[in-house]
């Protein structure tokens, strides 16, 4: 995998690539993409091939102006046009129904398309010089966390993505938020950046997915196929302490470091925690990462998948992780820290 720097001589470079039916991994301010032409049958089967994706998952196409919509998706209401009006270009994907010309290789197999216009620049002006749509799913092997920034999937992609384009640190660090809309109804089916709160700002009907925070068996039919797959996971097995007060989790989470004298453990918390130095006086654990303060919930999501990712890099056999609040963007920590644990919460 080449790392190219960000200057529009790369960007054309990679636009270049898209067109002739190559994958690229770009930036966006939710994760990074592995992005291919959405209309090119051949490219998008290279992704699924390089991220090993199921068959039954569909990606997401990413557009760089409204007007490629045209190309993409049938017709579709008031209340759809009033939500990409107010969060595009943003971390907001809609599912609308599709067009004929958009390969079943994109949408595996379903007559509905999720749409996204990013706010990463980089992003924007790869679509734009390509002039085609792009169909990007997160840049990871699936089952593992989105990659966040380049280093973190460089090992992963080694042999197999020739070209990525570096665009730092991903902003906002988990993705988008993914919704349908039913009549006057907005389901959010998977919690992304953009919140309920913010939702209901511009439509007073909104529901998570009652999936978003339960395990989704294998044989489910299911509103979104992403729901059924392991996912975010680190190679050892872990456990979600979650938060209902702040005395109670520490004393949860040491109970959890007593019962398990023999792993070798890592802890993810908030600074306020480790600030306690309550985790401090216990062999069996390695190391206590930080996740940022419990009050700013932007940092933690911005953090969450490289540190994830770090666990792989350490020498423990279990990892404990204590939870969030559970509102605003909160339910998008933890939707994806119980996947990552898979559904192993206390
Ligand atoms: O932030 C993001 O959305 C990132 C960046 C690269 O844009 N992309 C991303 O793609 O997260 P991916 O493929 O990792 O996740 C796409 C999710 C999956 O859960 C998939 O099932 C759902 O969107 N999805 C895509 N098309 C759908 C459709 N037509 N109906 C229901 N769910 C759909
Ligand atoms: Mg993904």
């Amino acid at each position: 995998m080449k790392k190219l720097t960000n200057n529009s001589k790369n960007i054309h470079f990679a636009a270049e690539l898209i067109k002739k039916g190559d994958i690229v991994i770009f930036p966006t301010e939710t994760v990074y993409g592995i992005g291919a032409n959405a209309l090119d049958k051949e490219a998008i089967n290279k992704i699924f091939k390089v991220k090993e994706r199921a068959k039954d998952n569909p990606l997401i196409v990413h557009i760089s102006d409204k007007n490629m919509l045209n190309k993409l998706v049938k017709n579709y209401s008031e209340l759809e046009e009033k939500l990409m009006d107010v969060f595009w270009p943003g971390a907001f994907t809609i599912i609308l129904e599709k067009k004929e010309e958009v390969p079943f290789e994109v949408t595996a197999g379903l007559d509905t398309i999720g749409v996204r216009m990013p706010a990463n620049k980089i992003a924007r002006q790869l679509i734009s010089t390509a002039g085609v749509p792009i169909a990007a799913p997160s840049a990871n092997i699936s089952g593992k966390p989105s990659g966040t920034r380049l280093e973190d999937i460089e090992e992963e992609f080694k042999n197999k993505v020739e070209y990525a384009i570096d665009g730092g640190y991903s902003n906002y660090g988990i993705e988008s938020t993914v919704v349908k809309v039913k009549e006057n109804e907005v389901t959010i089916l998977r919690p992304g950046s953009i919140t309920l709160e913010d939702i209901l700002k511009v439509c007073p009907n909104v529901k998570y997915d009652e999936r978003i925070l339960r395990n989704v068996s294998k044989n489910e039919t299911v509103s979104s196929p992403g729901m059924k797959y392991k996912h975010y996971a680190p190679n050892i097995p872990g456990v979600l302490i979650k938060r209902y007060n702040d005395e109670s989790i520490i004393e949860k989470v040491i109970n959890e470091i007593k019962k398990r004298k023999d792993e070798k453990i890592i802890i993810l918390a908030p600074k306020e925690s480790i600030e306690t130095g309550k985790y401090n006086n216990y062999t069996n654990v390695r190391k206590v990462f930080n996740i940022g303060s419990k009050n700013d919930l932007n940092q933690i999501s911005k953090k969450l998948f490289h540190l994830l990712r770090k666990i792989d890099k350490e020498d423990a056999t279990y990892y404990i992780v204590e939870g969030v609040e559970e509102k605003g963007l909160g339910v998008s920590i933890i939707n994806r820290i119980i996947r990552a644990v898979e559904y192993n919460v206390i």
